[in-house]
């Protein structure tokens, strides 16, 4: 059972400039929350609770203003910072002291998931005892990212970043777990001609072994990428949508705690303290009373 998680949370946020200048991406509003709240809860509802955020060299004190250490979640969070964005893969080896000999699963800060049945098929990903497992999504221009073409057995035996001739059409997101052999293979990667560790090449050394496996979400689920700033405000418009329709909110991190009976109504109303006189804080409010 996987029980650790990394969020990959620096990065330059290039395409986000001016807005990243001066704050990091995923502490930027997907709607009414911080960016960073929709990964996390993916990995809450993965009954993941030892999470380490890698942030950028000098911006660790934002994080920990409104995500100090997890006690008020029932999980735990401990930070490592990242000097300069390596590659995906430089998570394995800032993160080699947490993982210790676990097996991991590791998620882009910037990456939102929702949808029926996700819960499930999340819990079941942390089953994973060897190999890897990526989760896919299927795109309408697969040219723009990269694929993963699987056979009858949901192996993965073709990897490509961002195929000018069509191989398949389904986007490997952002969302991996791993056996412990990846703290290994990441330090063997060299630096691709853009000077980033890839983590197609991870990928490829399961693949190669035929250790690579794929979780496909389907139609009734969303993967939404929050690279642009287009992309972000259409993000927001879909929770805006959900969350306004529905009136239940998504991500909403002390709710999954709750439910997961992690922490008493007594935090609930520490957390609204924190929060303060906010439409959050009522939702909060709500679920205790
Ligand atoms: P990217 O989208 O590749 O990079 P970015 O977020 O810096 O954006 P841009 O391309 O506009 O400059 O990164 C995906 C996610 O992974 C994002 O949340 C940042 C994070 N990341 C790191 O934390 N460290 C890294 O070394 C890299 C490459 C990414």
């Amino acid at each position: 059972m996987i029980k650790k998680g990394i969020i990959l949370a620096g990065g330059k946020g290039t395409r986000m400039s001016p807005l990243t200048k001066a704050v990091n991406k995923q502490l930027l509003p997907i709607y009414d929350k911080p960016l960073i709240f929709y990964p996390l809860s993916i990995l809450m509802l993965a009954n993941i609770k030892d999470i380490l955020i890698i942030v950028n060299k000098g911006e660790l004190s934002q994080y920990k203003k409104i995500l100090p250490n997890g006690d008020n979640l029932g999980i735990k969070i401990t930070y490592k910072e990242q000097s300069k964005p390596k590659g995906l893969p430089d998570a394995f080896i800032l993160g080699e002291k947490f993982i210790e000999k676990k097996n991991v699963a590791m998620i882009l800060g910037d990456n939102f998931f929702y949808g029926q049945n996700l819960t499930k098929s999340l819990i079941q990903n942390t089953q994973l005892k060897k190999g890897a497992k990526v989760v896919l999504y299927k795109v309408l221009k697969p040219e723009s990212f990269g694929v993963a073409k699987t056979n009858k057995r949901n192996k993965i035996i073709q990897i490509k970043e961002k195929p000018k001739t069509f191989i398949s059409d389904l986007a490997i997101t952002g969302l991996y777990f791993f056996d412990n052999k990846v703290v290994e293979y990441a330090k063997k990667l060299k630096p691709s001609k853009r000077g980033e560790l890839e983590i197609v090449d991870l990928l490829n050394i399961y693949k190669r072994k035929n250790q690579l496996s794929a979780d496909l979400i389907g139609r009734g689920g969303a993967w939404l990428d929050t690279g642009s700033i287009d992309d972000f405000y259409k993000t927001s418009n879909f929770v805006s949508s959900i969350e306004n329709r529905q009136g239940f909110k998504i991500a909403c991190l002390e709710e999954i705690s709750l439910n997961k009976r992690w922490i008493s109504k007594k935090q609930i109303k520490e957390s609204i303290k924190f929060y303060g006189k906010c439409d959050y804080s009522k939702y909060l409010n709500n679920l205790i009373s």
